[in-house]
Order: C-alpha cells, then sequence, then structure tokens
C-alpha cells in the first residue's frame, strides 16, 4: 500500500460527478495504452519498469563509485540540465540538512553546473573549486547540450590544471547515452567511469537511473531506500490500475478541471525543503503536456512564504487557478512555542503548542481561503520526508504525468518545443549549417544584429 494520500474534497465545489467520471471513465483505457506500451512516444516506457529492473550488482557498484568519491571530495560538481539535473537536486535538498552548507557533515556538498550560462556563476564555482577537493559528474542523455558541454569544457581544464590528467580522470564520472553523442566519445577516449542512460527513459524522467542516483549516494542518501519507495508505488500501480488508484485520482482531477478552465496549476509546499521538487515537477508536467496548442501551466510556491507574495494574486486574481498542495503530515522535529510573560506579541494562545501544528493550520486555512476564492485544492498528503517517501512521490507524480498526458491527447515523452531557442542559439552564435537560419534572423529581427 502507498503512503501517499490524494483527497478531492475540495474540488467538490467546483465540479459535478458526472465530470469527473467523464475522466475516470477513461483511466482503465489509458492504463492499458500505459503498460500496454501501444500509446505516443511508447519508445520512451522505460520508467514504468525501471525501479524493479534495478539489480543489486547495478546498485553496488553506483555505491562503491559514490565511496570512492566521497572518500576524495568536499565538494562534488553535478553538470547537466533540464532532467539531467533537477532530479538529483530535488531529492538531494530535499533531504540534506537545510543549511548542509553552512554545517560540517561527512559528505561532500553537491553543487550544481551546466544549468546555466551565467558568467558569474562559473567566476564563483572556479573560485571555490580553487580551494576544494573536488570529483565531478558530466550527465547529458544526448551528449550535445550546449549549456552542461560548456560547463564542462571549463571545468575539465580546471580539474586537470589543479590535479594532473590521471588523477583527473578518476575523479571525473560520465553518464551519457550507451553508444551516441560527444559526451561519450569523451569518455571513451578518456577512459572515465561511465553510466548508461537508457535509450526509453527520457530526461525528465531519469531520476531513477545513474542520473539521479550517483549524485544522490554522493550526498550521503540512501539510494536503496529511494530505489525500495519506487518500487512499492510501482507494484502499487500495477495492482490498482483503475480510477481509485491515486495517481489516477490526481490525474482524472487535474483534467477535468484544466477542461472548465483552470489552466494554471499551482504546486504548493509548506516546507522549503521542497523547493527543488517542485521544480523538478515543473519540468516533468510543463515538457510532458505543454504542446499542441494544449496542456496546464505548471507553477509553484512555498508557503507560507509565498502567501506574503503570491497569496493576493490567487486569492483575487484571474480566475484560472488550481492548486495541488503537497502536505507533509508528521515531520521530524518537534519544536514547541515558548509561553512568554510579557505576552507582547500575544502569541501565548499558541504557547505549548508545536510549530508543525501552526504549519498544517496554516496549510488548512489557507486551502479554506483559497477555494472560497475560486480556486480549487487537490491535496496529496504523505507522512513524512524521507527516502522511500521521495522514491514514491517520484513514481507517483511520473505515472500521474504520464496518465494525465495520454488523457490529454499529447505525446507526453518528447519535448520538440525545446528545440527552437537552440537552433536560434546556435546561428546567432555562427555555428556551421545553420548560416541561413543565422542571415534569416538578422534580416527579419535586425535590432539583434550583434
Ligand atoms: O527532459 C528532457 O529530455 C530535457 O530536459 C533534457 O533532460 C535536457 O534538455 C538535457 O538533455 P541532455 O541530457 O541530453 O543534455
Amino acid at each position: 500500500m502507498t503512503d501517499i494520500k490524494v483527497e478531492l474534497g475540495q474540488i467538490k465545489n467546483f465540479v459535478s460527478d458526472n465530470q469527473i467520471d467523464t475522466y475516470n471513465k477513461k483511466i482503465q483505457g489509458t492504463f492499458r495504452t500505459i503498460y500496454g506500451r501501444t500509446g505516443a512516444g511508447n519508445d520512451f516506457l522505460g520508467w514504468v519498469d525501471l525501479p524493479s529492473s534495478i539489480t543489486a550488482e547495478f546498485m553496488a557498484d553506483i555505491k562503491n563509485k559514490a565511496e570512492e568519491l566521497r572518500k576524495k571530495s568536499e565538494v562534488f560538481v553535478v553538470i547537466g540540465i533540464g532532467g539531467s539535473y533537477l532530479g538529483a537536486r530535488a531529492v538531494i535538498e530535499a533531504l540534506v540538512n537545510h543549511f548542509s552548507n553552512l554545517v560540517k557533515t561527512d559528505s561532500p556538498k553537491v553543487i550544481f553546473a551546466g544549468h546555466t550560462m551565467s558568467e558569474d556563476y562559473m567566476a564563483d564555482l572556479l573560485k571555490l573549486l580553487d580551494s576544494k577537493d573536488y570529483s565531478m559528474t558530466m550527465i547529458s542523455k544526448s551528449g550535445t547540450t550546449t549549456e552542461p558541454a560548456v560547463a564542462f569544457r571549463i571545468l575539465k581544464n580546471h580539474i586537470e590544471k589543479k590535479y594532473g590528467k590521471e588523477e583527473a580522470r578518476k575523479r571525473i564520472v560520465a553518464i551519457t547515452d550507451k553508444a551516441k553523442g560527444a559526451l561519450k566519445v569523451l569518455a571513451d577516449n578518456e577512459g572515465y567511469k561511465t553510466y548508461v542512460v537508457p535509450d526509453n527513459v527520457g530526461g525528465r524522467y531519469s531520476v531513477l537511473t545513474p542520473v539521479g542516483l550517483l549524485p544522490i549516494a554522493v550526498a550521503g542518501i540512501d539510494i536503496e531506500k529511494f530505489i525500495g519507495g519506487a518500487q512499492l508505488m510501482e507494484r502499487y500501480c500495477i495492482e490498482n490500475q483503475n480510477e481509485s488508484n491515486v495517481a489516477a485520482k490526481y490525474a482524472v482531477a487535474r483534467q477535468t478541471l484544466y477542461h472548465l478552465g483552470k489552466t494554471n496549476e499551482i504546486l504548493v509546499n509548506y516546507e522549503p525543503r521542497l523547493q527543488y521538487f517542485s521544480e523538478w515537477w515543473k519540468q516533468l508536467y510543463g515538457e510532458s503536456e505543454g504542446k499542441d496548442g494544449k496542456g496546464i501551466f505548471p507553477a509553484s510556491v512555498t508557503f507560507t512564504t509565498d502567501l506574503h507574495s503570491m497569496g493576493q494574486y490567487i486569492q483575487e486574481g484571474l480566475r484560472n487557478l488550481m492548486e495541488t498542495v503537497i502536505s507533509v503530515e508528521n515531520p521530524d522535529s518537534d519544536i514547541r512555542i515558548p509561553e512568554d510573560d510579557a505576552n507582547l506579541d500575544q502569541l501565548n494562545y499558541i504557547a505549548g503548542r508545536r510549530l508543525s501544528e501552526v504549519n498544517l493550520t496554516a496549510e488548512k486555512a489557507t486551502i479554506l481561503a483559497h477555494v472560497d476564492g475560486g480556486v480549487p485544492n487537490i491535496r496529496i498528503a504523505v507522512p513524512r520526508i524521507d527516502a522511500d517517501i521521495m522514491g514514491q512521490l517520484i513514481y507517483f507524480f511520473e505515472m500521474a504525468c504520464a496518465l494525465s498526458g495520454y488523457m490529454l491527447e499529447v505525446n507526453p515523452f518528447n519535448q520538440p518545443g525545446v528545440e527552437a531557442y537552440k537552433k536560434n542559439m546556435f546561428a546567432l552564435l555562427g555555428k556551421a549549417g545553420y548560416e541561413e537560419l543565422r542571415e534569416k534572423l538578422l534580416e527579419e529581427r535586425g535590432e539583434m544584429r550583434d
């Protein structure tokens, strides 16, 4: 049984049973499309049985490599963009100490590069790496993505100067396609330890492959437990291919609301450690559904922080919003609000109560206010945040995304729209083969001439 609950009580004012039923009736067929591998993009369904196909040998290899890197690194740099970094970042930030950059732990600090082309970011990173022992992984499924390739070129140069070529090679791990792409050729030439991103797993579905597992293991997180959570959810989905399945409930609710005009979904959390989980979720849903002129626009907020910035809009702005709250019901700690004799802040009425109780009350109060303001609310509750729950959540959202995408009648596994900016950038940078496009861009958009 899964630990994830999906509560739909707070969408009831906005949808009729008939409207929900329209999508409920599609669920069994949609599960058949996924498990029967008959839908669009079915050559990218490797994530479906990925958790159960992970072998003990593979896990041992990842753990051994991670241990070796941990021993020689104060810092571990993960170079990648999109699906090649967001999953690892989401899981690591959810599970390490909030102040891990400032407190001493026995794990390397995992930091990221290649997800931005900011020169200032790179300058600060190089300065930091001058004074730290470090190792790194270059992750690119295609092996040709510009942002990580540029970062890797710079960092490879740095690490080779710092340690010499031979030691540098031992500190670099390449994670890429099994046969094609520039990174594969380079990794073979240099003799880097290499892990494969399976052909049938797209970037945004790859956190349970070495793309996520190596960085997560280097951060000191129990990857057996993490995979165990995903395996549990995989079994649960196989055994519950119907509308009672929590992933199906979530997919049905969001599709029903979308077709009633709620075109923007805000993922809400009350735990700052889940901020990057929201970033991972945004990529998963945005790239999977936003195509063919359709799709729910995914946004995210962290409450109560953002109640003091976005709260006004959500309460009273354009009424095209739905909210999905990830609620953590029993946080680990136990911090109580102290009594104060003077009571100048008039908080004695909550003295003795846990901070988490106040946080959960803020959640309830906000849901009621937003529902009253016209924003339907889906609540996804988990008992705690640990590696097992993170594994469950990852698989839950992946399955729900595939169900939702197929009900929307799009291919949830491609991302043709991502190419448009790349072509323009190559043309404007003067890459060979893009001369015609360059001329066209400069002619039509003369103001962009460099
Ligand atoms: O989900 C996706 O496929 C993309 O976000 C990719 O992960 C991203 O573009 C990086 O691609 P690559 O791993 O080929 O460098």
